[in-house]
């Protein structure tokens, strides 16, 4: 029994197979509505979460099971002060596979010590999300039909953000892919990230603060929201929130191929009206979402 709780447990072989799943979803889906015919998802979110969840239960859906959960801590027994591991336990009885979302990193690989079904990580503090790097892994061979030799650029919360320490890891190990790292000092890309990522794999990358310096170089830029929940005080957030807006006179620099991706939710960060340019694909992104999850739950209990 296998679970997904960091990128990196799935071989590149494995990561794109399953993007070949995917787009073989999008393009026959009738052929996948029965796949999970029986079985049940349960999805436990101790953290909101709009795309993450829905995605999630609208995959099972597709795929022709069932979805059970709670979408906030307060609303299950968390809030009476029950351990992650004895509700695990407990809906590990009633489910055949585990999708959590917590705050506290290393909760999920926690659960699965205790699970009898296989869990995955939809979100563990700041530490990993692996289902949203199948999303951007998918958007990127999409868009650009390959998944190296590319100049990406990561900017915003690059400290907290989840999703930029998960999406830096798996594309480490693909080819020529240069990586610019634009935040603020405070908000920089984590030393453990670094050391047994960046440098360990040799990465090309550099660190700058400002978008407007790098903006002409990049192929992707993976725009991010500053996490609000996991600052400690409310004044380094509010002086930090809007260091970074990407509006449609930034773009005049960037390449007319560039795709911009976010994982959302979006607060200030980009500019409504950046959405009306061809160049804007975090809503694409949203629907690959769903497939890749379908192309994981499947993987994850052993349905061909
Ligand atoms: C992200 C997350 O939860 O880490 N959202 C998502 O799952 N698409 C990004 C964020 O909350 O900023």
């Amino acid at each position: 029994m296998r679970s997904l709780i960091d990128i990196l447990e799935l071989t590149t072989d494995e990561i794109n197979e399953l993007l070949d799943v995917a787009n073989d979803i999008i393009d026959n889906p009738s052929k996948y509505s029965e796949k999970c015919h029986g079985k049940k998802l349960a999805t436990l979110f101790f953290e909101p979460s709009t795309r993450t969840r829905l995605s999630f239960e609208a995959a099972m859906y597709e795929l022709g099971g069932n979805v059970l959960g709670f979408s906030e801590a307060q609303s299950s027994s968390s809030a009476k002060g029950e351990s992650v591991s004895d509700t695990i336990r407990t809906v590990s009885c009633y489910a055949d596979i585990i999708a959590m979302r917590h705050p506290k990193e290393g909760a999920p690989y926690v659960a699965t010590m205790k699970s009898r079904v296989p869990i995955i990580n939809a979100g563990d503090g700041g530490h990993n999300h692996p289902t949203q790097t199948l999303t951007d892994l998918l958007t990127i061979k999409r868009e650009k039909g390959r998944l190296n030799g590319f100049t990406i650029g990561f900017c915003g919360d690059l400290k907290f953000g989840r999703t930029v320490h998960s999406l830096i890891s798996a594309l480490s190990r693909y080819e020529n892919i240069k990586m610019v790292l634009i935040s603020p000092d405070e908000l920089k890309v984590p030393e453990y990230v670094k050391e047994e990522i960046l440098d360990k794999k040799g990465i090309e990358y550099r660190e700058v603060t400002t978008l407007d310096e790098v903006m002409g170089e990049l192929d992707i830029l993976y725009m991010t929201r500053v996490q609000k929940e996991r600052f400690f005080n409310e004044a380094d957030y509010l002086r930090l929130k809007d260091t970074y807006i990407l509006t449609p006179e930034k773009l005049n620099s960037a390449k007319s191929d560039l795709a911009i991706l976010h994982p959302l939710p979006r607060v200030n960060e980009i500019s409504v009206a950046v959405d009306d340019d061809p160049r804007a694909k975090y809503f694409d992104q949203v629907l690959n979402g769903k497939y890749v999850r379908m192309a994981l739950i499947m993987k994850l209990l052993e349905v061909r």
